[in-house]
């Protein structure tokens, strides 16, 4: 098959050629008895992009989160969560699991936000009567994946921040997309972080490292979380082939997520009129797109408009309930993004892959 454009997902984004150099240069040790100069340095970068005092490199983002609920909260605790939060879909219940750590997931307004009243709501129920999970650590996403790749406002962060404080509640934002929120705002990340106690942020999506995220918080935090990661078998020997990529993707990546979020954009007004696809109202503010299959309109499903629009070289993702996902990042061009407008416009005329006329 000619070229795809692949629009499931930012993390199928390759090293750059910058990246396998770096690697290859790298000077290298061993990590677990933290003598990897470059683990080192990219964790001292990662810090200082976040204005927290330390970092620590773990494999993935699912296990630098996982490790920083593990930190905050104690068995019995209970993680304040969003319900369409990546934390609570998509990770597999390990704060539960391996921490016995309770989630209350909580409905999350449009904007990504989870209503501060809730918050309360469940930080205060609690409290009343302690023998029930008492409130540990509120986690909040930016962006927002499920909810549209929209960057939470600097200002509901501090707010959330302070009433969690305010509740002896720790604040552990999931940044997965972090330099991409602050891109959307036209803030520096560090401003994004400032009322966290602990960031999460990946190298592995629209920054196009290999492998890796960075936990960033205060030195207490961060020390125990990085005994949580060994504990979860996270702990990387040479690890510095790796952190040479994340100091490319943190000096040299972070700009041009601006391309990605035009070609978002571009995406999302080419597909607006296309019959057949509702999309989501507000313009992406960041890089991904969401739409849905109007059944009124069409006997496509989502199934038979993905197998359809794949056949032809695009591929999209389901996440849940029927919406579809398109994410840009530095494997998508401005010609790639027409080419899936093109196809699609071609699969949704096309009915005859569609399931048939509804009854
Ligand atoms: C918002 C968010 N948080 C966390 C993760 C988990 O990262 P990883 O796939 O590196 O475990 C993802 C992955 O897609 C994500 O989108």
């Amino acid at each position: 098959m000619s070229h795809v454009v692949e629009l499931r997902s930012d993390t199928f984004t390759l090293p750059t050629p910058r990246m396998l150099e770096a690697a290859a240069a790298a000077p290298l040790g061993d990590d677990v008895y933290g003598e990897d100069p470059t683990v080192t340095e990219l964790e001292s970068l990662s810090a200082k992009l976040l204005g927290k005092p330390a970092g620590c490199l773990m494999p993935s983002g699912t296990m630098a989160n996982l490790a920083a609920l593990l930190t905050h909260s104690p068995r019995g605790g209970k993680a304040v969560v969003g319900s369409e939060s990546d934390l609570y879909v998509y990770e597999a219940g390990g704060a539960s699991v391996f921490g016995g750590i309770v989630y209350e997931p909580l409905t999350a307004d449009p904007d990504g936000t989870l209503p501060l009243a809730a918050v309360a709501e469940a930080f205060e129920v609690d409290r009343e009567d302690p023998q029930f999970a008492l409130p540990a650590v509120l986690c909040l996403e930016t962006p927002h994946n499920r909810l549209g790749g929209v960057p939470l406002d600097p200002g509901y962060l501090a707010a959330a921040g302070a009433l969690a404080h305010d509740h002896g509640v720790a604040l552990h934002l999931d940044g997965a997309r972090v330099f991409n929120a602050a891109l959307a705002l036209g803030v520096p990340a560090a401003d994004l972080a400032s009322s966290a106690d602990t960031v999460q942020f990946c190298l592995s999506k629209g920054l196009s490292a290999p492998v890796g995220s960075v936990l960033v918080g205060d030195e207490q935090s961060i020390a125990t979380a990085r005994r949580y990661r060994k504990m979860l078998g996270g702990g990387m020997r040479q690890a510095g082939l790796i952190a040479a990529c994340g100091i490319i993707a943190l000096t040299e990546m972070t700009d041009r997520l601006a391309d990605d979020h035009a070609h978002a954009g571009r995406l999302a007004d080419g597909l607006r009129d296309v019959p057949g696809l509702l999309l989501d109202p507000q313009p992406p503010r960041t890089n991904m797109v969401f739409f849905t299959v109007d059944p009124d309109s069409t006997p496509h499903t989502t199934e038979s408009l993905i197998e359809a629009a794949r056949a032809r070289g695009v591929h999209l993702a389901e996440l849940g309930r029927g919406r579809v996902r398109a994410v840009t990042h530095r494997g998508v061009t401005a010609a790639d993004v027409d080419r899936a407008v093109t196809v699609l416009t071609e699969v949704m005329a096309d009915t005859t892959a569609a399931p048939g006329p509804r009854e």
